[in-house]
C-alpha cells in the first residue's frame, strides 16, 4: 500500500483574526488539507473551535477538511460536523466506550472515519477497528495545545501500524500530529507517516506558504529515499 504524503496545516496555530489569509497562504504553498482541532475543555484542558468554524472553512476552501475531535461523547456531534462540511473526522479511542459505533456513524454521514491514540495508548487498543478506519492518527504530543515537543515514541507506533497494515491488507492511512516540523519530517515519512499535521512549524513562520513548500520538499525527498 503506497499513499502520497500530504501536509495538513493545523489552524490552531493560525491567527484567528485573519484566518482567511492564513488559509489562502497554506493553499498557495500546496497544502492538501486543513487540520481543524476541536477541544471541549473536558477531554482536553483547552477550548478551541467548533461547528460554525468548520462551516465557514467549507465556504472558503476546497482543501480537504480534517476534523480532529478532542471532545467527550464525540458521537453526539458527528452529524453536525458532517453537515458543516467535514471530509475526515477523527475520534479518540480514549474519548468513547463506543469507538466502533462512532467510526461507523462518521461513515454513515459520508465522511472518512479516523481513530486517534494518545501518547500513552498502545496501537493494540485499535486492533478491532483497523479494518474499518480510513486513517489512524498517532498523537506525538499530549493533545490540548500547539507548540509542544515531539514525543519520539510515536515513531515506533507508526512503524508498527505500517507492519500491521501490510500483514492484514488493511487500507488505512497513517497520520501524525504534534511537534511535527523540519527536524523530524524526513524520519516520520521514512517510518511510514502519510499525513503530516503541522501547526507551529507552518503558521509561526514569516512566510507561511514557503513553510508548507519546504515541508513538502523534505517529505518528497524522504519518500524518494524510501523507494
Ligand atoms: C494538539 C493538536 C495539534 C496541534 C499541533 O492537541 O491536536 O493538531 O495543533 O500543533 P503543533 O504542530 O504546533 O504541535
Ligand atoms: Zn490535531
Amino acid at each position: 500500500m503506497n499513499f502520497p504524503v500530504e501536509i495538513a496545516p493545523s489552524i490552531l496555530a493560525a491567527n484567528f483574526a485573519c484566518l482567511g489569509d492564513g488559509i489562502a497562504a497554506v493553499e498557495r504553498g500546496g497544502a492538501e488539507m486543513l487540520h481543524v482541532d476541536v477541544m471541549d475543555g473536558h477531554f482536553v484542558p483547552n477550548i478551541s473551535i467548533g461547528v460554525p468554524v468548520v462551516a465557514s472553512l467549507r465556504k472558503a476552501t476546497r482543501m480537504t477538511l480534517d476534523v480532529h475531535l478532542m471532545i467527550e461523547s464525540p458521537e453526539t456531534y458527528i452529524p453536525a460536523f458532517a453537515e458543516a462540511g467535514a471530509d475526515m473526522i477523527s475520534v479518540h479511542e480514549e474519548a468513547t466506550p463506543h469507538l466502533d459505533r462512532a467510526l461507523s456513524l462518521i461513515r454513515e454521514h459520508g465522511c472518512k472515519p479516523g481513530a486517534v491514540i494518545n501518547p500513552a495508548t498502545p496501537v493494540a487498543a485499535l486492533s478491532e477497528v483497523l479494518g474499518i478506519v480510513d486513517h489512524v492518527l498517532v498523537m506525538s504530543v499530549n493533545p490540548g495545545f500547539g507548540g509542544q515537543k515531539f514525543i519520539a515514541g510515536a515513531l515506533g507506533k507508526i512503524r508498527e501500524l505500517k507492519r500491521i497494515r501490510e500483514s492484514y491488507n488493511h487500507t488505512f492511512r497513517i497520520e501524525v500530529d504534534g511537534g511535527v516540523g523540519p527536524d523530524n519530517v524526513a524520519e516520520l515519512v521514512r517510518a511510514g507517516a502519510e499525513i503530516l499535521v503541522a501547526g507551529t512549524s507552518i503558521f509561526h513562520t514569516p512566510d507561511i506558504a514557503e513553510a508548507v513548500r519546504s515541508l513538502k520538499r523534505m517529505a518528497g525527498g524522504a519518500l524518494a529515499q524510501k523507494a
